[in-house]
């Protein structure tokens, strides 16, 4: 697993100071981890497991059991292509394959420069607007290569 050698601990520290030391709190730890680092660094999860007095494979196992949760370094942008079935007759693939030529990563890939994650997903639920790309937190509809790259040269 790629790791940062240095992992600022104060965002989890403020983190943990919301919640009542035990494991029950631990997927909203989680959640709010993944919302301060954009991913789930080791060294946090080790912190997150000693101070809620849950065993490190527990913390590890919640951690790759939810969609929402990455143990790697995420980019400032998440750019999800939908494969699902109406998005995949639409282009979704050709979709991916502009995203893959303009940043140079693959699905599952980050941009040196920490920029972009390019992830696909199965549908959804927005097939009505097929083939769709989700770019942060926007729903682009209808997406074409051309209005994709306007996307993702804004980062937004
Ligand atoms: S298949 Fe893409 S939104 Fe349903």
């Amino acid at each position: 697993m790629a790791e940062h050698a240095c992992v600022d601990l104060k965002p989890v520290e403020a983190i943990l100071s919301r919640y009542p030391r035990e494991e029950p709190s631990l997927i909203q730890v989680l959640q709010d981890v993944q919302r301060a680092y954009n991913y789930l660094p080791c060294d946090v999860l080790t912190r997150v497991a000693g101070e809620l007095r849950v065993p490190l494979a527990k913390v590890f196992s919640v951690a790759t059991f939810y969609k929402a949760f990455s143990l790697n370094p995420q980019g400032r942008t998440i750019i999800k292509v939908c494969t699902g079935t109406a998005c995949h007759i639409r282009g979704a693939q050709q979709l991916i394959e502009e995203v893959e030529r303009r940043l140079g990563i693959k699905p599952g890939g980050t941009t040196e420069d920490m920029a972009f994650t390019l992830q696909t997903v199965n549908c959804v639920g927005a097939c009505a607007m097929a083939p769709v790309v989700i770019v942060g937190e926007k729903y682009v509809g209808a997406a074409k290569a051309t209005t994709l790259a306007a996307h993702l040269a804004r980062g937004e």
